[in-house]
């Protein structure tokens, strides 16, 4: 019975593999994503200036060249383990640069949460994003919050390519991104086709469609522009800033 499967299986793909290459060259695969480093050669000073951009460092693995915040104060730590916040547990990822950096940490059903004590990087200093205020486990804003998940709030425009992947039955998420920050192709769209014909000089021009699609189309200045009004609305930092429009999840 296994072996039938197996078979069936197999005769399936090869079945499949030859109608992929008989398919007509004019209709070219959706473009894909590439990463960052793939634009760097032909675009040498784009590549520069965005690796000395906060885009290249929306985003980071926490370690001694990314955290600028000073960990040996009282409530935080740092050992082996790398750095840890008393009151949450370890840090994964920095968030931001600045004036302000956050931190990352994991919480149940593959949840990332924004800690919302951050490092002022001017006045180096610690600071609460909501003095005053009493967040108990279970308010919006506290640190375990739905305001505060990375999953939800935060990833769409601090990394590239996300897939949200949150499953309603189990509450949980399964968040991939094709580059951990944000890389060209979270502006410009995935560049498979245009690298594809940058090399080869042949097939379809392969640029402002295939740059742009994943932004729906619109040029790559209004996607920008769009992201950087979005986020005004989206990052509160009060509870008297206006409520957040995007819908929950069921
Ligand atoms: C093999 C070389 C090569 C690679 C790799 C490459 N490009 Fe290009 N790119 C070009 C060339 C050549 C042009 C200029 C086309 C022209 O002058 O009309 C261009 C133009 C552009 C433009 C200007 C708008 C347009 O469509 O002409 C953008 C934006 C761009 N590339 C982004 C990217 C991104 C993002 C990547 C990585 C996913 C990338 N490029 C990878 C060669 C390359
Ligand atoms: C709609 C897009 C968007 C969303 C959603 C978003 N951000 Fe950002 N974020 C940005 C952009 C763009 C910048 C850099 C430009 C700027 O400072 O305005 C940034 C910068 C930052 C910085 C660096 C400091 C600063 O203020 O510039 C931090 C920290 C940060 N974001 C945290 C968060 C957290 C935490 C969330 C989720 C609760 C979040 N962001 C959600 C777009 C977004
Ligand atoms: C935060 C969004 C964003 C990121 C990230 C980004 N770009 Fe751009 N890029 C733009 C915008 C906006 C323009 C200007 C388009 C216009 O003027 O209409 C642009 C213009 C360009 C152009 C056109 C010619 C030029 O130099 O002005 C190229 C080529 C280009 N980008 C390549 C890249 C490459 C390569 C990377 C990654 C190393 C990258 N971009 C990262 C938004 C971005």
């Amino acid at each position: 019975m296994r072996r039938a499967l197996a078979l069936a299986a197999a005769t399936a793909a090869l079945a499949c593999r030859e109608a992929r290459q008989a398919a007509p060259p004019t209709a070219p695969a959706p473009a894909a994503f590439v990463g960052s480093e793939a634009c760097a050669g032909c675009h040498a000073a784009d590549a520069a200036a965005w690796r000395a951009s906060q885009h290249a460092r929306a985003i980071q693995v926490a370690d001694p060249n990314t955290v600028l915040a000073d960990f040996r104060q009282p409530g935080f730590s740092i050992s082996d383990d790398g750095y840890r916040i008393s009151e949450v547990g370890k840090v994964k990822y920095t968030f931001g640069v600045e004036p302000l950096q956050q931190y990352l940490v994991e919480a149940p059903g593959g949840r990332l949460q924004a800690y919302t004590h951050a490092w002022d990087t001017n006045a180096k200093r610690w600071f609460d994003l909501y003095p005053g205020e009493t967040l108990a486990p279970g308010d919006e804003l506290h640190w375990s919050g739905r305001q505060q998940n990375w999953n939800y709030m935060c990833a769409d425009c601090h990394s590239t390519d996300v897939r949200k992947g949150y499953d309603p039955a189990s509450r949980s998420y399964d968040t991939r991104f094709a580059e951990l920050a944000v890389g060209c192709e979270a502006c410009h769209g995935p560049g498979s086709a245009h690298v594809e014909w940058a090399r080869t000089k042949s097939g379809p021009r392969g640029r402002a469609g295939d740059l742009t699609g994943r932004r729906g189309g619109r040029s790559i200045r209004a996607a920008a522009t769009a992201c950087a009004a979005a986020r005004a609305r989206t990052t509160r930092r009060s509870r008297r800033a206006r409520p957040v429009t995007r819908a929950a999840p069921s």
